[in-house]
């Protein structure tokens, strides 16, 4: 009889819809692979790795969790910058602990489901020799070597109905009003959304705003009998004085900033220079919330379906990545540390400033 197969599973960093999905899609597709698996769900993310502390999950135990948003499995942030670091109370190593309970189960695979971060501290584990596979989760879309990642789509939906249903009280109160949306380094979200939900201006952290260019582009909006104005703007916009500034220098001018966020200020200074009553609206994790859309729906079970592929195949060390429409193994050491930013020049922003779509430049 075949040796029974037993395959970890994490999930970490911050949550987003489809979660659920990818894990499903991954016990499926190995339940269908292997004739006696185990799975052992460590909670909280790499916590649970850490400290051991995991469930025991059949293959059935992930029915009915294909629209549930969340991770059944829990979450949480542990910083890569930390990793390395022995914890001064408790003196754990922590690479020493993951891989202790990694070895002390007998895992075959450790399946981790996470964005940035998360995929530099799964470099470093199949650096010490864990096989690993991992699957690309993020609402910012930003990692390296996937054109896509779960949660993105279905985040779209949400802030585009949140563009959606601010129209119609922009209009009422012919206000200017600012929905402040996710993504602090890249502003796919923020971009898509600001299509999709018919903003006026995306203000986006790869492309510098000059305030000046946002109150002609407003003002230009009324001369046309545009009595509202919507400006979708990324949690990370920048000014062109603060690309400028070294980090250090922008740390300190954030500290100083009397605004809980960019939006606020951007209000203040757009009401002082148009005259026009300027609100703000920030979703916040709203976005990241409930269930996943039938796109994020389809695109999990496939990516987590891929996943079980690889693990059969015992090709590890991979993140499967999803490009020009494929399912690819994507080497981790290619996707950790970088970031998969948008383009100032890509076709998606030449195109939305044809459709008279300002980005503040
Ligand atoms: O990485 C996804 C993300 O949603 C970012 O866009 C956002 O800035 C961040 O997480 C906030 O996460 P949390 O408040 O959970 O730390």
């Amino acid at each position: 009889m075949a040796k029974k197969k037993k395959i970890g599973l994490l999930t970490s960093g911050g949550d987003c819809q489809g979660l659920n999905a990818a894990l499903r899609g991954v016990a499926k597709g190995l339940a269908n692979a292997y004739e006696d698996v185990d799975f052992y769900g460590f909670t909280d993310g790499y916590r649970g790795l850490i400290e051991c502390d995991y469930k025991m999950y059949e293959a059935e135990d992930f029915s009915g969790i294909l629209t549930l948003g969340g991770t059944i499995l829990g979450t949480s942030r542990q910083p890569y910058k930390q990793m390395r670091v022995v914890d001064e109370t408790t003196s754990v190593d922590k690479v020493a602990a993951m891989k202790r309970t990694y070895q002390k189960l007998g895992l075959d695979c450790l399946v981790i489901l996470g964005g940035n971060g998360t995929h530099k501290t799964a470099n470093l584990l199949a650096g010490e020799g864990l096989n690993i596979v991992t699957l690309p989760k993020t609402i910012d879309n930003d990692i390296y070597g996937t054109d896509l990642t779960f949660g993105f789509y279905s985040a779209v939906d949400i802030a585009t109905h949140v563009i959606e249903c601010i129209h119609t009280t922009a209009f009422s109160h012919s206000r200017v009003f600012i929905v402040e949306l996710m993504g602090h380094k890249a502003g796919w979200l923020t971009l898509y959304a600001g299509i999709g939900g018919g903003a006026d201006v995306i203000l986006l952290p790869e492309i510098p705003y000059d305030i000046d260019k946002i109150a002609k582009a407003i003002s230009k909006r009324n001369d046309n009998r545009g009595k509202f104005a919507i400006l979708a703007v990324a949690e990370g916009a920048v000014s062109k004085e603060e690309a400028k500034m070294s980090k250090k220098e922008f740390k300190a001018a954030r500290a100083a900033m009397e605004y809980p966020s960019v939006s606020y200020r951007l209000a203040a200074e757009l009401e002082a220079k148009t005259g026009k009553e300027t609100r703000v609206t920030v979703p916040g994790h709203f976005q990241r919330g409930g269930s996943p859309n039938a796109y994020d729906r389809v695109f999990c079970s496939l990516l987590g379906a891929a996943a079980a592929d690889l693990i059969v195949k015992e090709q590890f060390g991979y993140m499967v990545g999803f490009v020009k429409n494929e399912f690819v193994p994507v080497p981790l050491s290619e996707v950790a540390g970088r970031l998969k930013l948008v383009p100032a020049d890509s076709q998606v922003i030449t195109e939305a400033r044809r459709l008279g779509i300002s980005f503040g430049d």
